[in-house]
């Protein structure tokens, strides 16, 4: 039990580094909780303009979903590196330095893929590209490749890793509930529109 403990606080210290904010700042942007859709995330970074920041947001929130689960997989094993897995995600959505107002999860949660079972990432890739092309919705394209992703991990024959990204999976549709209102609605912003 000490290693899951330590596991999911690493996990979570690593998670909770809010890329977008720091990078936001960094490039001289301000803080981007204060425009668009008012996400930490890399959909909402994009919306300075700046592509770069946005694509480091990306960059940053994905690689602390994968560094604590690549560390914890190597050093203890799958079980750990699940743990380690949701530590980072509960610190990118609920970070204790934001008052607990964290992300929507789609990053970290891709990057916790790439840590545990690497095939989910191609099922969530293919989908994310593929609704993001056709709809221009970031939030659309991450609702369908969070749902589809357990769903494949369950019927390849992993079901440790579909009971892990359920959970996940479930936080994000949570996340969304503000987006999935828009989506409805017909007023959810396109990917690179400015407003949200
Ligand atoms: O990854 C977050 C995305 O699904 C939605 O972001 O800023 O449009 O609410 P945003």
């Amino acid at each position: 039990l000490g290693w899951a403990v330590v596991c999911l606080v690493a996990g979570y210290v690593c998670g909770s580094i809010p890329f977008g904010l720091v990078f936001g700042y960094l490039f001289g942007l301000g803080d981007i909780r204060k425009i668009g859709s008012g996400n930490i995330g890399a959909t909402n970074a994009l919306r300075t303009g700046n592509k770069v920041m946005a694509g480091l947001t990306l960059a940053g929130d994905i690689l602390k979903g994968t560094v604590p689960v690549a560390v914890a997989l190597f050093e203890l094993g799958p079980f750990y590196a699940a743990v380690a897995g949701v530590g980072a995600f509960l610190g990118h959505v609920f970070p204790v330095w934001l008052r607990f107002r964290g992300g929507k999860g789609v990053a970290t949660y891709l990057g916790i893929l790439l840590g545990i079972a690497p095939l989910g990432v191609v099922v969530f890739a293919i989908a994310w590209l593929s609704i993001a092309y056709l709809t221009r919705y970031s939030s659309l394209a991450a609702l369908v490749a969070t749902l589809l992703v357990p769903i494949a991990y369950f019927f390849l024959g992993y079901p440790a890793a579909a009971l892990l990204t359920t959970i996940l999976t479930v936080l994000v549709y949570l996340r969304h509930h503000a987006n999935i209102r828009r989506l409805i609605g017909g007023t959810e912003p396109k990917i690179g529109a400015n407003k949200a």
